[in-house]
């Protein structure tokens, strides 16, 4: 690791007297500059200029609790600056190396009457701005009952926002485009989800994505989110700001935190290059680093599902029977009706496996094996699931062995209903079970309210679940990819076993209402910087017709698109979602999803809009090999790769999975072609996409 690191400690000795100096930092390259100051009452402030403008006016700092109020009464103290420029290297990710370059400045707070003491630590790189609040142990009291952040970000116009409603229990939103004045009317929208908190008014969620008019682009959200609830944000839509709004329990208590403690990090991630917010590591950067000393047991992958099969309207279920009064751990689920619609069953998975196998698919997921699916329309009072009860037509050994021999991995499915209590008291069983019977990696999921009834999804007690989650699957040498968890802020550098999550619109929606192309052209701007999503692309199938004469469902995607996904949405842990059936109907598109890898060495953004376009190079990790995704939304457009990434005179074939010319999302979404064509470094490709259409292509170098 190459470390740079030079302290310089200033003690403003002055300010102690006015209470009011100014202080200041820089970005490395010096387009971003912060100042920090106090207002007359003490309260502390921030503003920051990009590229010579400002870009957020004078916004306030601090933190309120029921002991003690943060917010004001502040002098300085002492100010500690710092530069750091250092390299590390992630388990996995989109690139071997980062960088991790920045200017830091701490600013030590004190007050009097009562006595508090408090740092606001920022750090400035040339992507953007990172900043948190620390505690030290306080002369008197020792914990804090919190109740509000006060921190804003305050715009200097009114710019557009690609935002979803703010909810304290769901994110599976699709996402306006809007303003801050016409955000009322875009929140108006919305539905109310069943068992979701939505807050109302103009409060949304972040990440989201702020677009100036010069432009600007600018990702708010949050790095390393532990022991805090998540953020939201209160849009003031008449002076264009936006107010940290803490998920509250149901006490309306924010956190409950003792002394000496920290807040995550609150980011902007800044430019006026749009590829470069999808580059932007910074929110990995302000995450502490792996706290997993072997890390060789985790393992990218890619993986098949029995999961589709129960979205396609098939009437296929993840129960059993149709018993609903059935209660897992009581009822004997041999003495049960089957309903004969149940596809985890040990044959069916056998044919997944035996396709997983027949093209390098690592995993094999499946949804349904456990007791419990009967009461899953049922109001919950208690245990729902266990999670090492198999039902009678799931051979636990047989599939244990069966898997083995043919070099696949099964993968575990923890559905708790949202019954985090009763999860976590299973946890060790489950996990030992797993560990069994051969399965290393985990799908969970907390779909419902939330028991205890206390919280919602985002609440600091599910943040703390959640990461325990995955801090107790790596002592069992577990990967995790959690499901309708609180939003991902980068904990996977910390631990990298946790390798993805959902929490967005994933594909799922295909099946239901349907994602328009826009969809997938954003996340990577606003959800995806927090970390990897299990999105499920590879759906190959797009017309739910196919299955149901009665359903006009259409998913927003050509096929070729769903392969410039595995691109475009970089993750760790990535589905073919499809049923194998739908695979070997297109085996030669097929092809793409088998070579393509899960891990990178290096990646190139080189186009990019939000929710419009993005095209995107990546560097295999494990050989020489480049490929290229490139989607558009509704509007057909020509991507414009330029391959000057490659190495100079090496030629590469280049394997091109496009759209057909004929190929539309609405009327002909299964139309592509395959073609080759020899390129190398000095080779642009002109590359038509189809109206919410995409291309992938893979290049390989000729020997
Ligand atoms: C919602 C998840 O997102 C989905 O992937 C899963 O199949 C269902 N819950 C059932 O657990
Ligand atoms: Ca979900």
């Amino acid at each position: 690791m190459k470390t740079t690191v030079i302290f310089s400690l200033l003690c403003v000795a002055g300010a102690l007297q006015t209470g009011a100096s100014a202080q200041n930092i820089s970005s490395p390259s010096g387009d971003l500059s912060l100042t920090f100051g106090l207002t007359p009452e003490g309260q502390p402030t921030y503003s920051l200029d990009y590229k010579g403008k400002n870009l957020v006016n004078r916004s306030r700092l601090g933190l309120k609790g029921d002991e003690r109020d943060f917010t004001e009464g502040f002098e300085i103290v002492s100010v500690d600056t710092l530069s750091t420029d250092r390299t590390w290297q992630p388990v996995w990710g989109e690139y071997a190396e980062i960088r991790d370059n920045f200017r830091e400045m701490a600013v030590n707070l004190k007050a009097d009457k009562p006595e508090r003491e408090m740092t606001v630590r920022f750090r400035l790189f040339d992507d953007g701005l990172g900043f948190r609040y620390e505690f030290p142990k306080q002369q008197q009291g020792s914990y804090l009952t919190l109740k509000d952040e006060a921190t804003e970000f305050n715009f200097n116009g009114d710019h557009k926002l690609f935002c979803i409603p703010g909810d304290y229990d769901t994110d599976e939103y699709l996402w306006s485009e809007t303003t801050f004045s016409s955000l009322p009317e875009a929140m108006g929208n919305y539905h109310r989800h069943s068992e979701a908190q939505r807050t109302g008014g103009n409060t949304i969620q972040t990440p989201m994505l702020l677009k100036t008019d010069d432009p600007v682009y600018v990702n708010v959200h949050e790095a390393a989110l532990v022991n805090y609830p998540a953020m939201l944000l209160d849009v003031d839509t008449q002076e264009n700001n936006m107010k940290a709004h803490l998920v509250p329990d149901r006490l309306g208590v924010a956190g409950y935190l003792q002394y000496p403690f920290q807040t995550p990090w609150r980011t902007l991630i800044v430019s006026d290059d749009a590829r470069d917010i999808l580059a932007s590591q910074l929110i990995l950067n302000l995450n502490e680093p792996c706290a997993i000393e072997d890390t060789s047991w985790i393992k990218p992958m890619k993986f098949m599902g029995v999961w589709w099969e129960m979205f396609t309207g098939n009437q296929k279920t993840w129960a059993y029977s149709d018993d609903y009064l059935a209660k897992p751990g009581v009822t004997d689920y041999t003495t049960l009706k089957p309903n004969g619609r149940h596809p985890a069953n040990t044959a069916n998975v056998k044919k997944y496996i035996d396709f997983a196998a027949d093209h390098g698919i690592e995993g094999v997921l499946v949804e349904g094996w456990n007791e419990g699916w009967e009461d899953w329309a049922s109001y919950r009072k208690n245990r729902q699931f266990l999670f090492d009860k198999a039902y009678p037509d799931f051979d636990v050994d047989e599939l244990r062995d069966y898997a083995a021999s043919k070099g696949v991995k099964l993968i575990m499915h923890h559905e708790t209903a949202a019954n985090a209590a009763d999860y976590a008291l299973q946890l060790d069983r489950a996990f030992q079970f797993m560990k069994d019977n051969g399965y290393d990696a985990v799908k969970t999921g907390y779909v419902g309210a939330i028991i205890p009834r206390s919280e919602h999804h985002t609440s600091q007690w599910m943040v703390d679940h959640v990461l325990d989650v995955a801090k107790r699957a790596a002592d069992y040498k577990i990967m995790v990819d959690s499901h309708e968890a609180p939003r991902p802020t980068g904990l996977c550098r910390t631990w990298p076993n946790w390798l993805a999550q959902e929490s967005a619109r994933g594909g799922e929606f295909e099946s239901m209402g349907g994602n328009p192309p826009s969809h997938t052209a954003l996340l990577p701007f606003t959800r995806l910087k927090g970390g990897p999503m299990d999105y499920t692309p590879g759906l190959f199938e797009t017309r739910l017709s196919y299955y149901n004469e009665g359903k006009d469902s259409q998913a927003g995607t050509t096929l070729a698109r769903q392969l410039a996904l595995y691109l475009t949405m970089p993750s760790p842990m990535q589905m073919a979602c499809d049923l194998p059936e739908n695979y070997e109907r297109f085996p030669d598109a097929f092809q793409f999803i088998e070579d393509v890898p899960v891990d990178w060495s290096d990646s190139r953004y080189l186009e990019a809009e939000p929710a419009r376009f993005i095209t995107v190079a990546r560097q295999d990790k494990h050989s020489d090999d480049w490929y290229v995704g490139a989607i558009t939304d509704e509007t057909p457009r020509t991507a414009v790769i330029d391959l000057s990434f490659l190495p100079k005179g090496q030629k590469f074939e280049a394997t091109i999975y496009e759209d057909a010319p004929d190929a539309d999302w609405k009327t002909n979404p299964q139309a592509y072609r395959i073609r080759t064509q020899k390129v190398d470094s000095k080779s642009v490709l002109r590359q038509p996409l189809a109206s919410g259409g995409g291309a992938a292509i893979r290049l390989t170098p000729v020997r």
